[in-house]
């Protein structure tokens, strides 16, 4: 049963290959991103991929006006809600402008959403909000805890999507947990493309093996892991993207609300990270190994149980995947004229 999709951020990193995952289920698809950290371009690649016009509105999920004018001239089955700011060290300098955007635009979009009586949506939660767990493998059972503010705005919708539901169950959330996105589109012609030096692993390898940074800096060997360096949990974004598909059709489906991680079991040390990407590219990747960078866990990984029991849920894709698709996509990047 296909509908009528509203897919905020949807021409970011993890939305974009949602978009084109949600065309393929056969659903209709509007995105609403004010392209605070996305390119324009992007729309056209969705448009190469989908072989289809794409349906962009620019604007903030926090201008309620806007939101009121989408529902009222759409039929919106669903949202799927990516929009926010997502840099933990950005999150710490400037803490209102976080909780702002992340947990203002969805107070927004969730009144907008309640006017139109459409009440059932997708959220972008993440693994950041177990904090430093106690158990790994770690269950969506495990305590919430916060360590900064971006963390926080992720707990705190999490609560607010709870109270609502709890209020009226005509509302229906699929809170989705990621773990560590990694990788790109197979086309080459979506991935994640940071403004800024990339803070994440992956995209920085990335750079360092195309040879515009140095080397990269391993944060630390001295984690009770079993070579010492941080331990991820990471899922290629396509995966990623089915889940979204999967838990959407959940929520059509009316099979209530559900809560889950999305990640793949198994966790890779930042080193097997530089070697598999190493073999991705072929040629070694240089790094060097430097104190451990403040704030950092030393292992997540997902237990996986609830999303295959509810979601039927199963990652499909190798870390090699992640490393080669990524390889693709920023060679392909750095080949086109600025
Ligand atoms: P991204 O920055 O690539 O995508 C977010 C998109 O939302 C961007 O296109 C941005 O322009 C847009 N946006 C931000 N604020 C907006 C606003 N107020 N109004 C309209 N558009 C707005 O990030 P991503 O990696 O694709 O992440 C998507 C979601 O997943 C975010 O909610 C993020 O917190 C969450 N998440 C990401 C990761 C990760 O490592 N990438 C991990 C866990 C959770
Ligand atoms: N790392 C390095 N060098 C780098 C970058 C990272 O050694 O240049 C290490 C980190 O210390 C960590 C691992 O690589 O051990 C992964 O680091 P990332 O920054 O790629 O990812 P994090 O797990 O720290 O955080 C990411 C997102 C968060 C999200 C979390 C969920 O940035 O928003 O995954 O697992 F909450």
């Amino acid at each position: 049963m296909a509908g009528t999709i509203l897919l905020t951020g949807g021409a970011g990193y993890i939305g974009s290959h949602t978009y084109v995952a949600l065309k393929e289920a056969g659903y209709d698809v509007l995105i609403l991103d004010n392209f605070g950290n996305a390119k324009h371009s992007v729309v056209g690649r969705l448009e190469q991929i989908t072989g289809a016009p794409v349906t962009a509105v620019e604007g903030d999920v926090r201008d309620r006006s806007l939101l009121n004018q989408i529902f009222t001239e759409h039929q919106i089955d669903a949202v799927v809600h990516f929009a926010a700011l997502k840099s933990v060290g950005e999150s710490v300098e400037m803490p209102l402008r976080y909780l702002e955007n992340n947990l203002g635009g969805l107070m927004v979009l969730l009144a907008a959403m309640e006017q139109a009586g459409c009440r059932r949506l997708v959220f972008s939660s993440s693994a950041t909000v177990y904090g430093i767990p106690d158990e790994t493998p770690t269950p969506e059972t495990a305590p919430r805890r916060a360590m900064n503010p971006y963390g926080k705005s992720k707990i705190m919708s999490e609560e607010v999507l709870e109270e609502l539901a709890a209020a009226d169950p005509a509302w229906a959330f699929g809170v989705l947990r990621y773990f560590n996105p990694a990788g790109a589109h197979h086309s080459g012609l979506l991935g994640e493309d940071p403004r800024d030096v990339p803070s994440n692993l992956m995209p920085f390898v990335a750079k360092v093996a195309l040879g515009e940074l140095p080397l990269v800096k391993v944060f630390g060997s001295d984690y009770d892991t079993p070579d010492g360096t941080g331990v991820r949990d990471y899922i290629h974004v396509d995966d990623l993207a089915r889940g979204h598909v999967l838990s959407l059709s959940a929520l059509l489906a009316g099979k209530g609300g559900h809560l889950v991680n999305l990640g793949t079991g198994r966790g890779y040390s930042v080193l097997e990270i530089i070697a598999a990407y190493s073999a991705a590219c072929g040629s070694d990747v240089p790094h060097q190994i430097v104190d451990r960078r403040p704030g950092d866990v030393p292992i997540y990984c997902a237990r996986t149980e609830r999303a295959e029991a509810l979601l039927g849920f199963r990652t499909e894709k190798s870390l090699d995947e992640m490393c080669r698709s990524s390889w693709a996509w920023v060679t392909s990047q750095a080949a086109e004229p600025a």
